[in-house]
């Protein structure tokens, strides 16, 4: 058997292991099918309307709000612009998965639905119900905006984020998820939400420090994701992360760390390749 064969094996190998975990990523499902698709503008809003259900949050319900380009969800109209502070002035709440200085003009895209499928109703309802048991909740509603390798106002493509926020509702019970695929710039921005009220916020990251790892950080022991509960007047985690309920504080880069998660994706895969190697080689020839 020659090197060529032995190097083909290995390569397949290394393929079908990243297919699969693509097809376990951290998002849910996105693009031009099922999806709306932002214009090619360095920033602006989309106003989100006709909601088939009222979007419980932080103790009133709404019936729209705005989808801005820079990274955040808007119930207060012309405040995209402003520079990504949590808590922000203002009274009226922002859902803020990465809110920092995106452009699409020059690569990526923003996508976005309302959808009442009922194949993604029954994901949302499971996610749910696996991170806040006990509710028996079953979600009615579910808009996704997903941020595709969209560059920072710098431009520079090759440093593209992929990252996505997920609202989901019953119409009296309402989650919101974050789901960092890919973080490759983070300069400034700041995740995490804010109820309207100065003294009541959440936040993810300290914008200022550019250690903190969204992708490879979580509040459910997933990788990248983040969940909460919002229809209460504060934002609650799952149980699972009890310890960071409190609201009334900055929280900086709260999320379980699970690099021994990384780390035995990436053991796996060694043992794969040397599985690969084996079937290569007779043992009697390693
Ligand atoms: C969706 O359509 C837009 C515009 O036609 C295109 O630029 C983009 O690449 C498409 N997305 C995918 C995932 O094919
Ligand atoms: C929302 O509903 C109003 C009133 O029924 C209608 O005029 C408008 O076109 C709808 N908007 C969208 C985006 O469907
Ligand atoms: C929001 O809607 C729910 C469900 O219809 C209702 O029970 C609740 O009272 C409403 N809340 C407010 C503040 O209007
Ligand atoms: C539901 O989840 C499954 C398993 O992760 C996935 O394969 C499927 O694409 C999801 N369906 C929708 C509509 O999101
Ligand atoms: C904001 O939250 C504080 C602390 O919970 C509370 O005392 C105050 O009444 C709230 N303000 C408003 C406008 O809801
Ligand atoms: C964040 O973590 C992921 C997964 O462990 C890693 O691939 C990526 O390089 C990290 N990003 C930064 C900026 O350190």
């Amino acid at each position: 058997m020659d090197l060529f064969y032995i190097t083909k094996i290995v390569l397949l190998a290394h393929i079908v292991l990243q297919g699969a975990a693509a097809t376990n990523g951290v998002l849910y499902e996105y693009g031009n099918a099922t999806d709306k698709l932002s214009q090619k503008v360095n920033f602006g809003e989309v106003e989100i309307t006709n909601l088939t259900v009222k979007f419980p949050l932080f103790g009133k319900n709404y019936s729209s709000f705005y989808l801005c380009l820079e990274g955040i969800l808007d119930f207060n109209r012309g405040n995209c612009f402003a520079s990504p502070v949590i808590p922000r002035d203002g009274s009226l709440p922002i859902i803020a998965p990465f809110w920092g200085d995106f452009s699409i003009a020059l690569s990526g895209d923003i996508y976005y639905r309302q959808s009442n499928d009922p194949r993604l109703l029954a994901n949302a309802t499971q996610d749910i119900n696996k991170y806040f048991p006990g509710l028996r909740f079953s979600a009615q509603w579910v808009f996704i905006a997903t941020w595709d390798k969209v560059t920072s106002i710098l431009g520079i493509v090759t440093q593209v984020n992929t990252l996505q926020v997920v609202l989901i509702t019953d119409g009296t019970l309402s989650f919101v998820l974050f789901n960092y695929a890919d973080i490759q710039w983070s300069h400034g921005a700041a995740a995490g939400l804010y109820n309207g009220n100065a003294s009541e916020y959440y936040q993810l990251n300290n914008p200022r420090d550019s250690v903190f790892n969204l992708t490879s950080s979580s509040n459910i022991n997933y990788p990248g994701r983040w969940a909460f509960r919002v229809d209460k007047l504060q934002v609650e985690v799952p149980t699972i992360q009890q310890t960071t309920t409190t609201m009334s504080q900055v929280i900086y880069g709260n999320g379980t760390p699970t690099g021994n998660i990384q780390g035995t994706f990436a053991t796996c895969k060694i043992y794969v390749y040397i599985f690969a190697l084996y079937i290569v080689f007779p043992l009697n020839l390693i």
